[in-house]
């Protein structure tokens, strides 16, 4: 939901830079884009609807030069992505420029009301409230400083801002509530950014800002305050060396940013399963899951996907039954959750705003709330009791791959460590679970390996189907929503997963020859799965299995995607690369870029 970026460098034009790191946020939006420095005492600024790379020629960004900016791609929310509605917005002198990802609720009173005092407004967003704000506030304040405060006081809603003042070139004011923000700490230059590959390049030293705090940068100083209260934070005290390396953000020699993260699965795995290993997080939310009255999850997306796998581990190896809700439905449970409930909230990237509110309301009832992320201090993990991290690094494709996996690799874990502690599995039976996750990465790098040729071939009969059903049972089941997403999402093909056995209950009208139906072949359905496939064969449909040679399924199957053989908890490790690959070949061969899918944004930060 749209990326930030400012730049405060000691001396140089800083406008390559923000280039570059508007490329690395462009995932978070991109259908329109902008730069403002400031040079002399003068603001300057280009903007334009498209994408960044089309934006930066046609507009001429690089024909400015600066040694302080600040940059923005969007994902529009007010107003429709064209040139004028493009960030940066300015007040009426043209000497403040704003950038924002978030949402100002009241800003249409705020509009009336500047109006009324005489501003002129040019586009139709919320952001541009915020500069004429500023300005309004500094003709009574006299002090830049003070008028940003007052301002940013007067804001409802979500925002992360970066504001440049041509009365002070060499400094970035920023603000930030519910809407991620991060300091970069460089040499000879710092910088802000919506996420951390933005500026991986220049720097590993990180800050990230928490809600209510707002302040200043320039290329030598940091200044961060709690705007509300006005207390300072000590800077040096929360200043944290982060271990993603630039290479990790950048694409690697692959075309895109989707089959580097799906090929980078195994690493992930590996990391994430090292890393969780000996995590006290992890010890402390088992014992918490144990002990508790009733379970939920909660997450959007593939996130939620992951849950449903949490709560197929949970039923498995704890006994415990889980209520998994989608995010955005969390006024289902006003007033149902208790003291001795807890919530476990999964999101990559930590700031998805739908689950960040179910997590507020299960606090508000006194639950516990555990977060499972990929984002180290982002809000949703800051809000809940315990955080535990995958270590899947930086993802920079819009859709989901590797941090799937890595979450579905906690989330055995946890379930693992919840069931031994509750005392529903022996030592041995734990130790068995803890040795099978160690190879969950070994299995993902063979499902890759043999799979991905076949996949090429199908994804290219595939590209000419408008829908498709993906089926199983089980286990499967989460994995096939997990792979129609996918598709849906990158492909633009209409895919739709069903437990097997209820596809005859309605989805199965469709059927007509040469309707695709891919079927995930888990082991301990395979009797069921095969009268479901003979149910689909028998109207025509085109049978794709994927998974292991079952010959009772093969024979009667028109295509077959290899997957290697796995123990049954660690199907989602063998089954799903296929489908992520399927949708990756499939958005290739239609000559759509997989990892910028239309109308979508990585992190979805508005309700
Ligand atoms: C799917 C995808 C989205 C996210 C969802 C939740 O490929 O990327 O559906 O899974 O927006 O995001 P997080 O996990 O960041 O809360």
């Amino acid at each position: 939901m749209c990326g930030i970026i400012g730049v405060a460098a000691q001396k140089g034009n800083v406008v390559p830079l923000i280039i570059g790191g508007l490329k690395r946020l462009e995932y978070r939006g991109y259908d329109s884009a902008g730069i403002a420095v400031v040079s002399g005492s003068t603001v300057s600024v280009r903007k334009g609807a498209g994408k960044i790379e089309h934006v930066v020629v046609a507009k001429g960004f690089e024909e400015l030069n600066g040694s302080t900016g600040i940059g923005h791609t969007r994902w529009a929310t007010h107003g429709a992505p064209n040139d004028i509605n493009a960030h940066p917005h300015t007040d009426c002198t043209g000497s403040i420029a704003v950038v924002h990802n978030g949402i100002i609720k009241n800003y249409a009173e705020l509009k009336e009301e500047l109006v009324a005092r005489g501003h002129r407004f040019s586009s139709e967003t919320d952001t541009e409230v915020i500069a004429h704000l500023i300005e309004e506030e500094l003709r009574r304040q006299g002090s830049f400083r003070h008028a940003f405060q007052e301002a940013v006081k007067r804001l409802e809603g979500s925002f992360a801002i970066a504001v440049l003042y041509s009365g002070e070139p060499d400094r970035i004011y920023f603000a930030k509530k519910d809407s991620p923000l991060v300091v970069g700490l460089g040499r000879g230059a710092n910088f802000l950014a919506s996420d951390i590959p933005a500026f991986l390049e220049h720097t590993r030293r990180v800050i990230v800002l928490r809600d209510g705090e707002a302040g200043w940068i320039t290329s030598q100083e940091v200044h961060i305050e709690n705007v509300y209260t006005g207390e300072s934070v000590d800077v040096p005290g929360r200043v944290r060396t982060i271990s993603w390396s630039p290479s990790m953000a950048a694409k690697g020699g692959y075309p895109h940013f989707m089959l580097k993260e799906i090929h980078e699965q195994p690493r992930a795995l590996r990391d994430t399963f090292y890393g969780l290993s000996s995590d006290e997080s992890l010890a402390k939310a088992a014992e918490l899951l144990a002990g508790a009255e009733r379970i939920y999850v909660t997450a959007a997306g593939t996130s939620f996907h992951a849950g449903l796998l949490f709560d197929y581990y949970m039923l498995r190896l704890a006994g415990r039954t889980v209520r998994a809700f989608i995010a955005s439905e969390y006024e289902w449970f006003k007033g149902v959750p208790g003291r001795g409930d807890v919530l476990l909230a999964i999101s990559q990237s930590g700031e998805t705003m739908d689950t960040l509110k179910a997590v507020r309301l299960f606090k508000e009832h006194g639950a516990r709330v555990i977060a499972l992320s990929n984002v180290y201090e982002s809000a949703i993990p800051r809000e809940s009791g315990i955080a535990i991290y995958t270590r899947a690094g930086p993802e920079i494709g819009v859709a989901a791959s590797k941090t799937f996996l890595t979450q579905a690799l906690a989330l055995l874990l946890l379930a693992g460590h919840a069931a031994r502690i509750s005392g529903r599995i022996t030592r041995d039976e734990m130790a068995e679970i803890m040795s099978a996750a160690s190879k969950a990465n070994r299995l993902a790098q063979r499902a890759i390996s043999v799979s991905e040729g076949v996949v090429r071939t199908v994804a290219k009969w595939f590209s000419k189907k408008g829908n498709a059903y993906i089926l199983s049972r089980g286990i499967g089941v989460p994995i096939a929503m997990e792979g129609a997403l996918k598709v849906k999402e990158i492909s633009y093909i209409h895919a739709e997963a069903y437990p097997a056995g209820e596809s005859k209950h309605g989805p199965i009208a469709l059927i007509e020859p040469g309707f695709p139906v891919f079927f995930l072949l888990v082991d301990q359905h395979l009797k069921e799965l095969k009268g479901n496939v003979m149910e689909m064969k028998a109207r025509g449909a085109t049978v794709v299995a994927v998974g292991p040679p079952r010959s009772e399924i093969l024979s009667e199957s028109d295509i077959h995607i290899p997957a290697p053989e796995a123990p049954p908890l660690l199907e989602p490790f063998t089954l799903t690369p296929p489908l992520q690959l399927l949708a990756y070949y499939t958005a290739v061969s239609l000559g759509y870029n997989p990892d910028k899918p239309r109308n979508l944004a990585k992190t979805v930060t508005v309700e």
